[in-house]
């Protein structure tokens, strides 16, 4: 497939953590003038780390990673640089991810994250014209009491903040352990969305559906073994945010040649193509296009970014003019 057509394809990008946007060379750099030690003494050194069996191999780096960002500038310049890779792979919209428990947990105020982003957010907007969301993703390993109190740390910047998110260790933390957070979220006039079926079973995504209510799946590689869900995820047009690289890189997948999102098309469900955490899985979102590509007829490509504007956020007016 020419590769311009992927570029040119005006698409919008729906699973992005930004803390898993940020590069070897930057971790150096934030950790340079913040003075802070990483365990690494090469960027070579830090890529040749990242080889995961699983999801939990990956976070238990991540999570470390985080450590190097300290202040407003870092999320601002973090967000901002994401943008600015992101604008050649034709990305004209974006919801974004952030972890403030992995933050606030050690000692960084979840105004230094909020703020931060935000102001990358419109720096972007300003500088590249590309819009953008945040959704706040609640760590799925800790107790429902604590993504309560991040709820009321957010508060203050809720008119700044689309969706709550869940995100973290799936097995063992269904969604249902978050309905009541989830619930006050909703109370708030935040839109909902939960990671589902990556590791964990078709009734999870089941639960985020019917307890969180949420509006997309991220990810839902499992649904596909409940032929019910599928149907049912059809029917009600729900939005799965798919990582093709990361599926691959956590051994969701064996082989990207054998990856479901072409089979996910032809049973009618509105897949779109992410890149989840591209500085730990090999590549944005064009990328993650080129990866599944083999898969895929022009058509297909197509119907995956009218898909990311259908599943955005975005308001019915602004979606139309991007269809
Ligand atoms: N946090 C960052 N990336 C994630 C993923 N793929 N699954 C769950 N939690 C995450
Ligand atoms: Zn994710």
């Amino acid at each position: 497939m020419d590769d311009t057509f992927i570029t040119g394809l005006p698409k919008a990008e729906l699973h992005l953590h930004i803390e898993g946007s940020l590069e070897p060379e930057q971790m150096f750099a934030f950790a340079r003038r913040n003075r802070v030690s990483i365990p690494f003494d090469s960027v070579e050194a830090i890529r040749s780390a990242y080889s995961f069996s699983n999801l939990q191999d990956f976070l238990d780096i991540y999570y470390a990673g985080a450590d190097v960002l300290r202040t407003e500038q870092d999320f601002h310049d973090l967000a901002l640089a994401y943008f600015r890779r992101v604008k050649a792979d034709g990305v004209v919209h974006a919801e974004i991810f952030f972890d403030p428990q992995t933050h606030t947990a050690r000692g960084i105020p979840f105004q230094v994250v909020a703020d931060g982003l935000a102001a990358g957010l419109a720096a972007a907007e300003a500088q590249l014209g590309i819009t953008s969301r945040l959704i706040l993703c609640f760590l799925r390993h800790l107790e429902e009491e604590d993504a309560f109190v991040t709820l009321a740390a957010a508060e203050p910047w809720l008119d700044q903040i689309a969706a709550v998110g869940l995100d973290s260790s799936e097995v063992g933390h269904p969604p249902s352990k978050f309905s009541r957070v989830f619930a006050a979220a909703a109370s708030s006039g935040l839109k909902r969305v939960a990671h589902a079926g990556e590791e964990g079973p078709p009734e999870y995504v089941r639960e985020a559906l019917d307890v969180l209510g949420v509006d997309r799946i991220d990810h839902g590689n499992r649904a596909l073994e409940d032929p019910s869900l599928v149907a049912r995820l059809v029917r009600e047009a729900k939005t799965l945010t798919v990582c093709p690289l990361s599926n691959h890189k956590l051994c969701v997948v064996d082989d990207l040649a054998a990856h479901p999102i072409a089979a996910m098309l032809k049973l009618g469900l509105r897949a779109t193509v992410n890149s989840d955490d591209p500085a730990y899985f090999g590549g944005y979102v064009a990328d993650n296009f080129r990866a599944v590509a083999p898969l895929l007829t022009r058509a297909d490509m197509v119907q995956l970014a009218r898909n990311s504007f259908l599943g955005s956020f975005l308001s019915d007016v602004a979606v139309n003019a991007h269809l």
